[in-house]
């Protein structure tokens, strides 16, 4: 019989460590297939705002080893208008363990990281297209201090994201939290491209 509880109660531990780290070991596999087809540091691309519908766009992105830097050249190439990146002032570890941990930490502490000065006024746009990775389950805590920091009363903000497989509800939910004044829509996961023109369509950003 205390073989049996025994055995239960390792099941039962394992069973909690792999939920309690999930997010991370799904992280670290999406890590370490994806980060050769990463976009190295980019130049950001302001002064021509006008995008493929006739509106002022800026896609706005977040990334850490490049998914998402790529993920919204495309977006880019396909919306017009400008590009410009979030960056922090204090960079992340170049290693995956201690930008998890760092995140982790401004996670919990609800920290808002400090930026670089930014390349565009975001208030000269009528559409904000907002990239970021999956972080812990939600927006990297620099997406929120670069929202908390402009004035976008008014704005329509698209989320897009990509992750190692995590979904994006719950970080939508925290940009609307810190852009209470904007028309926040819903996210669009973007780790299969095929979804890009639709979502791109759906939101009248290209015809
Ligand atoms: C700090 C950190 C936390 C992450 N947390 C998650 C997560 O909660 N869920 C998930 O699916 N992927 C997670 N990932 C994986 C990233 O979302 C994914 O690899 C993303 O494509 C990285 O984008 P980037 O290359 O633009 O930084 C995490 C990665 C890092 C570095």
């Amino acid at each position: 019989m205390e073989t049996i509880y025994a055995i239960l109660l390792a099941i039962l531990v394992i069973l909690s460590s792999i939920y309690y780290f999930r997010e991370f070991l799904i992280g670290l596999l999406h890590m370490s297939r994806h980060r050769r087809e990463a976009l190295p540091v980019q130049s950001d691309q302001v002064g021509n705002p006008v995008g493929t519908c006739g509106k002022k766009v800026l896609t706005v992105y977040f990334s850490w080893g490049g998914n998402t830097r790529k993920t919204a050249f495309r977006v880019h190439d396909l919306a017009g208008g400008d590009i410009a990146e979030i960056r922090v002032a204090r960079t992340y570890p170049d290693d995956y363990k201690g930008t998890t941990n760092r995140a982790q930490e401004e996670k919990i502490q609800r920290q808002r990281p400090d930026l670089q000065p930014f390349a565009a006024v975001p208030a000269d746009y009528d559409i904000l297209l907002l990239g970021y990775p999956l972080w812990w389950g939600t927006v990297p805590m620099a997406v929120r201090t670069f929202l908390e920091s402009h004035h976008l009363d008014g704005k329509v903000i698209c989320p897009f994201a990509t992750s190692g497989g995590g979904t994006m509800e719950d970080s939508v939910e925290d940009l609307r939290l810190s852009a209470p004044e904007a028309d926040v829509q819903d996210g669009q996961m973007l780790n299969r491209l095929c979804h890009l023109k639709p979502w791109l369509k759906r939101n009248g950003l290209l015809l």
